[in-house]
């Protein structure tokens, strides 16, 4: 990283000062312990930790990933995880020790239940940290269980209950929407609670099939192959849902998720109005190195183009 990197890329996300704007997307190198320590330790600005349940989840049967990389199509995932993660005492002991002088940690809840994400939220409210609380509503993969993002009713009733239960903000990642009326609805449901201080966009494009040609199967086990799509496949729709939401809550930071894996694409997060950045398939294939080598070409770019900081052109995207 050159020497002029941290100065351009230092930001704020919620008036917390980062050193850059990228991190890890919810589900990558954020399972265990020792992950989070090597995310803790690397370059990145900031870092979540897995969307975690209750109880501990072994997740859905193997294989329930796979990169996408062959001839003829572009880079990319499907993953149908089922929420494999320790259970929520894991994390919460994990966010007690954190070091949060070294990097902002979002602690991701994806509660089975309304109940289960309220007791969650009142335990990690009552332990009373610096930890920035995420509610996943976007989970593709629990067999049986649709996606509260995709339920505007069930999406209300949560933002309710977490906004009365939690009394501080907090932050909620959302499916991709691929309709004008969707985002409207969706954004005056989040626009009603105040507390909800940021939104993620995107989670992966959920219950695409990629099927192998040569022996004419699915590429994943579960749910007979159905999963969550990534990578280069769903860069434009992560831009359309940032831009969307970025336009529609103009009191809400936005994570921007979805195909990030140069600095091209980190820009491109932030134009459409990304405070902060996520990466996920790119993050599991080449490790926590990614980080510097994104910085750098995003750094790159903002010098070619005469930015000096990346609040100067967040959310300026041009349209003909
Ligand atoms: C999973 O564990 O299935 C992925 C989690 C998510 O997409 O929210």
């Amino acid at each position: 990283m050159s020497n002029l990197t941290p100065h351009l890329l230092a930001t704020q996300f919620l008036e917390l000062p980062l050193n850059n704007p990228l991190m890890n997307a919810s589900g990558v190198w954020c399972s265990v312990a020792s992950q989070l320590e090597a995310l803790t330790e690397s370059a990145a600005g900031a870092m979540v930790s897995k969307s975690c349940t209750l109880q501990p989840r072994d997740g859905n049967p193997e294989p329930r990933y796979r990169v996408l990389d062959g001839e003829n199509q572009p880079f990319g995932s499907i993953n149908s995880m089922g929420l494999p993660n320790e259970g929520f005492n894991y994390y919460l002991r994990y966010a007690q020790r954190h070091d949060y002088e070294a990097k902002p940690l979002f602690i991701s809840l994806s509660g089975l239940t309304l109940d289960d994400n309220l007791t969650m939220v009142d335990a990690l409210k009552d332990a009373v940290l610096p930890a920035l609380l995420e509610i996943n509503l976007s989970c593709p993969n629990v067999p049986g269980k649709s996606q509260t993002g995709y339920d505007f009713e069930a999406m209300d009733m949560m933002l309710a209950e977490v906004s009365s239960g939690y009394q501080r903000g907090f932050g909620v990642k959302l499916p991709p929407y691929f309709d004008m009326a969707h985002f409207d609805e969706a954004a005056e449901i989040l626009n009603r609670y105040p507390l909800v201080a940021f939104v993620t966009c995107i989670n992966s494009i959920g219950n695409a099939l990629a099927i192998d040609l040569d022996s004419e199967t699915t590429l994943i086990k579960p749910k007979d192959g159905f999963g969550g799509l990534g990578g280069d496949f769903v860069l434009p729709t992560a831009l359309a849902n940032v831009n969307a939401f970025y336009r529609r809550c103009p009191e809400k930071a936005i994570i921007g998720c979805g195909g990030v894996k140069s600095g091209r694409d980190a820009f491109l997060h932030i134009l459409a109005g990304a405070t902060l950045v996520q990466i996920g398939t790119s993050l599991l294939e080449e490790g926590p190195g990614i980080f510097p080598r994104v910085q750098t070409e995003l750094a790159a770019i903002m010098v070619k183009k005469g930015y000096q900081s990346v609040d100067e052109f967040r959310g300026k995207l041009k349209t003909l």
